[in-house]
């Protein structure tokens, strides 16, 4: 027998071939369709990596994959349970899965799942809910609940709206969420028995923000958080589907005692760190931090004294929407203009304006239509609200001193009850802002590029005398250290 045929001849797991199906049907698939449903397949090393987490096998296994696409984690789950050294008796699997197409491909994956478990002799049953899993969940024969042991999943992403059927359904149960995936993740939980695992790839965003703390403080509340994984550098974890949402991977417990959580990142080994690090006690809006590489620059930030209103300044959104202002935008200033201000005239901290050859706008027209649109002469620190994906920092600021002018929208600016800010405070406030510190600290917090005048406002500072003197500090990052 040549080599070629040996190759054919031997099996491949379960596993591995529902990879070659993700690797070859993923592209092919209707692209709007994948979007709507989320249909990012893990790739058989994070499907590893989530089913390595399960800490024990109960011996009867009951497993939930809720959203299973091609059946990758219940295949890894599988792989895992065979090479364990006590493997469990049995698994019996139910998988939802809304797409037609998506469940023809998980019928074959799950056979081949039954083959390997077989070889090993585990029994292996299955069952495909071929429906809605938020709209079935809400039925009441699964309502009942406490049916799995183990859940495993990586559930679609995706705004629920506030109308929509699925927020009726997640309210019946209970459940007041924002996102498909924190709806799969909160219903898995109900359904899981006391002391029940559930191990979930998900967006990070959830650890931060007031959307999401109904849904912190009902998976804290339901359960003990055992293990955390971090994607630190983007685009690892899905990488192929270039999804560039940072991931996380978690592993929680049904009402388990809350002990210490280890915490791995792709970037470093596995430590155990107090739960005290990850939920501060006392935290009002129960924050999931994540003290990966920046432990030691989000404590500094934390531990900064003043919010924004300490400081007597506020931070808005620039009020020129350029499509809504159409005919008063102008190429260039003239004499009946004033400055128009855009991220593009963002240079090294400073605004270069006007820009020559600016594919944007430099002036906006100086009548009585666009006076509300306008700040009055001064000095305002400038933020960029969208940074590319390539820029260094995520938080990036310049100064602007000048004549009244008007903030393009894509901006946010710091001002003082309306005007400008005195100049040593305004630099002083812009080295902040881009300092390396802040900017780990945002990292840490924040799975997103976009920089809202929230996170702005919800971001600690030093004292205004602290800012005056950073303005004149040879050392920005030593400087905020010694705060
Ligand atoms: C992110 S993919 C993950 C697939 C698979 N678990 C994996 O890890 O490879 C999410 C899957 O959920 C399915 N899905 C989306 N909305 C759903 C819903 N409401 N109910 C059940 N499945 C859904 C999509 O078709 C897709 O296959």
């Amino acid at each position: 027998m040549d080599g070629a045929a040996q190759a054919t001849d031997t099996p491949i797991s379960a596993l591995s071939a529902a990879d070659l199906f993700r690797r070859e049907l993923s592209p092919s698939l209707d692209a709007a369709r994948r979007k709507t449903l989320g249909q990012f397949m893990t790739p058989e090393a994070v499907a590893r990596l989530l089913a390595s987490r399960f800490r024990e096998m109960p011996s009867e296994v009951r497993l939930l994959d809720a959203g299973a696409g091609m059946g990758a984690l219940t295949a890894a789950f599988v792989a895992e349970a065979v090479t364990r050294p006590e493997p469990p008796r049995s698994i019996t699997v139910t998988c939802f899965e809304v797409d037609e197409a998506m469940a023809l491909i998980l019928a074959q994956t799950l056979a081949n799942c039954a083959d390997e478990c077989a070889a090993h002799g585990i029994k292996f049953q299955h069952e495909v809910v071929q429906d809605d899993y938020i709209l079935r969940s809400a039925e009441p024969l699964l309502s009942a609940a406490a049916r799995f042991n183990c859940a495993i999943l990586n559930p679609p992403y995706g705004k629920i709206r506030s109308n929509s059927g699925w927020r009726a359904a997640l309210r019946s149960q209970g459940i007041e969420t924002v996102n498909l995936y924190t709806a799969f993740v909160a219903l898995a939980l109900q359904q899981l028995e006391p002391g029940g695992q559930l191990v979930a790839i998900t967006p990070r965003s959830f650890c931060n923000g007031s959307y999401y703390e109904p849904f912190r403080r009902l998976l804290l509340g339901a359960s003990s958080l055992e293990a955390l994984h971090v994607f630190e550098s983007r685009r690892t974890a899905f990488k192929e589907d270039e999804v560039l949402q940072e991931n996380l991977v978690f592993h929680v417990r049904r009402g388990g005692t809350q002990n210490g959580v280890l915490l791995s990142t792709d970037l470093s080994d596995a430590r155990e760190v107090p739960f005290g690090e990850i939920v501060r006690p006392g935290d009002a809006h129960a924050f999931i931090r994540l003290p990966t590489g920046g432990a030691t620059a989000a404590d500094l930030i934390q531990s900064l004294p003043c919010n924004l209103a300490d400081l007597g300044l506020t931070v808005s959104t620039g009020r020129v929407v350029d499509f809504r202002a159409k005919e008063h935008l102008r190429r260039d200033p003239g004499p009946d203009t004033v400055p128009l201000i855009y991220p593009g005239h963002f240079d090294g901290g400073e605004i270069r304006w006007p820009r020559e050859a600016f594919k944007k706008h430099n002036a906006l027209a100086d009548c009585p239509e666009t006076a509300n649109l306008m700040v009055p002469g001064g000095t305002y620190v400038l933020t960029k609200r969208f940074t590319a994906k390539e820029e260094r920092r995520r938080v990036v600021a310049s100064v602007y001193r000048g004549e009244r002018a008007g903030f393009e929208n894509h901006l946010n600016y710091f001002h003082e009850r309306g005007a400008g800010l005195p100049e040593v405070l305004a630099d002083g406030l812009a080295r902040y802002l881009n300092s390396e510190a802040v900017d780990t600290y945002f990292r840490i917090f924040s799975g997103h590029t976009q920089v809202n005048a929230t996170d702005l406002r919800n971001l600690h500072y030093p004292t205004r005398a602290q800012l005056e003197a950073l303005a004149r500090a040879e050392d920005v990052e030593a400087a905020i250290a010694g705060f």
